[in-house]
């Protein structure tokens, strides 16, 4: 299936490949947003297209305040429903009695394991029971991206991935969002590219990295949180 989307969409550009999907999955597809620049496109993209596609988002109970704003702005815009998943409240109890609100700063494998319990399980019941899974990803956005593919089959979660955004450059989304009026969150004008959770985010200096402020203190080799791990 993966290699026969790859063929129909060759060509197409970002609100097409969304037409495509909305024609050939409909309720079948399913949607993730972190509320990111990229994510906020595809969200007017489905609007748009007037598209039958659920959405969800990983509320990881610890996300910015500017996040909820441009949660509850898309909301009022768009009036598309959006899923929230929260974490399992006892694995999340028992990482923080035992090791604190800040584990994620410890060592990799604390920072792994609450990015599991926040972001990994959730997301596995997010995705349970579709078969296409679109993200906001564009090859740009790091070196081990680009060794992505706009359609790809994600053996982990044994789902089909769409990036429809994947060809576009940073100035192109920023373009796009100016052109359509879409709301955004006001940390990207703050120096934020790239927007996680709070603790694990940081601006970056003009001229650092996409990624250079998500779990900035970590070897840039780990700096993936396992949500696409085809990017490990
Ligand atoms: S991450 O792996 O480093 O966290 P990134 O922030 O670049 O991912 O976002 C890439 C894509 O992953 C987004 O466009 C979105 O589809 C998905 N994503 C990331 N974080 C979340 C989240 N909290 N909820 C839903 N989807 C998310
Ligand atoms: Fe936890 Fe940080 Fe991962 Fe968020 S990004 S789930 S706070 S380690």
């Amino acid at each position: 299936m993966t290699e026969q989307i790859k063929k129909n969409t060759e060509g197409l550009d970002a609100a097409a490949v969304i037409r495509y999907i909305t024609q050939n999955f409909g309720r079948e597809a399913v949607f993730s947003t972190s509320f990111g620049i990229e994510d906020q496109v595809i969200t007017h993209l489905l609007e748009e297209a007037g598209a039958e596609i659920d959405i969800f988002t990983l509320e990881t109970g610890r996300l910015f305040p500017e996040t909820y704003k441009v949660w509850n702005r898309t909301l009022e815009k768009y009036g598309l429903p959006i899923k929230a998943y929260y974490p399992d409240t006892g694995a999340v109890e028992k990482m923080v009695s035992e090791k604190g609100p800040s584990s994620f700063y410890n060592s990799v494998e604390d920072r792994k394991e609450c990015c599991f319990i926040r972001k990994i399980e959730p997301l596995k019941r997010a995705i349970q029971g579709y078969k296409v899974w679109i993200t906001g990803i564009r090859a740009d956005q790091s070196a081990n991206r680009e060794d992505m593919t706009r359609v790809e089959w994600d053996e982990a979660n044994r789902i089909v991935k769409i990036h429809p955004l994947f060809y576009w450059t940073l100035a192109d989304v920023e373009d796009f969002l100016k052109q359509n009026h879409i709301p955004y969150n006001s940390l990207h004008d703050k120096g934020f590219p790239s927007i996680g959770c709070q603790p694990c985010t940081r601006a970056i200096q003009p001229g650092e990295d996409f990624r250079a402020g998500r779990w900035w203190w970590e070897d840039k080799s780990k700096k993936e949180c396992g949500l696409h791990r085809t990017t490990n």
